[in-house]
């Protein structure tokens, strides 16, 4: 029997990673979070002084660069650059552009697709990103895009930041994720889309607890658990 795979897509900020790790821990599954392998590329890219948009020289780049994904026994994801774990530097919002920016090159996508396929190819996964139910595992056996106000993913993406001492104002978070959706919605290589089989859940007026009964729900009719 193969192993069962959870497609979770969806803007920054709709609660993707808090409520896709929950569930896994619930189910048991490996939580893969695909928007880490990107802003670790987006902060090589960022460290060398190579320019986003400058394809060749992001190609050119990942071609000379380590990155690996890694569970601890607590089931975190962790990042490596080269050896070095950037799962905190990854985090933070000048990254977050680069790996937009980085994200739309098609050779990069095709680059870090093996990567996340083979993932799903050894154990039960919930993967979150964009192009998960759309590109990366078209037959997976659950999708869900999971959606909310840009004002509400803003206000959690600002709490966040603020906990972890970053000093940012709402309206900077506001504006970076607006921008961000556009560029992410609007790309031509696997844009940000619901795929047609997803079942959507809009986050914008219920709490995680609720949010994660919902997602829990239908992750579990969706495998048959
Ligand atoms: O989910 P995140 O904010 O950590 O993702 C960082 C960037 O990576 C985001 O701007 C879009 C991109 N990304 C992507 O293009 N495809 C994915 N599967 C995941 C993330």
């Amino acid at each position: 029997m193969g192993f069962k795979s959870v497609a979770i897509d969806g803007p920054s900020g709709a609660g993707k990673s808090t409520l896709a790790r929950q569930v896994a821990q619930a189910m048991g599954y490996l939580y893969v979070d695909t928007g880490a392998i990107y802003r670790t590329l987006g902060l090589a890219v960022l460290r060398a002084g190579i320019a986003p948009e400058d394809t060749v020289g992001v190609v050119d780049l990942l071609g000379r660069i380590s990155i690996d994904l890694g569970h601890g026994d607590d089931g975190l994801q962790h990042m490596y650059l080269d050896g070095e774990d950037v799962s905190s530097a990854i985090r933070e919002p000048e990254v977050s552009k680069c790996a937009s920016g980085v994200s739309a090159i098609p050779a990069v996508r095709a680059f870090l697709m093996d990567m996340q396929r083979n993932l799903a190819r050894r154990q039960n996964v919930i993967m979150d990103g964009r192009d998960i139910g759309t590109v990366v595992l078209p037959d997976a056996d659950v999708k869900i895009f999971l959606t909310a106000s840009p004002e509400a993913r803003a206000r959690r993406r600002w709490d966040e930041l603020h906990a972890r001492g970053t000093k940012v104002d709402y309206e900077t978070v506001l504006r970076d994720i607006v921008a961000r959706d556009e560029r992410d919605i609007h790309r031509d290589t696997a844009p940000l889309r619901q795929a047609e089989d997803a079942v959507a859940v809009d986050t914008t007026d219920i709490g995680l607890e609720e949010s994660f009964q919902r997602l829990l729900n239908v992750v579990q009719k969706g495998v048959g658990a």
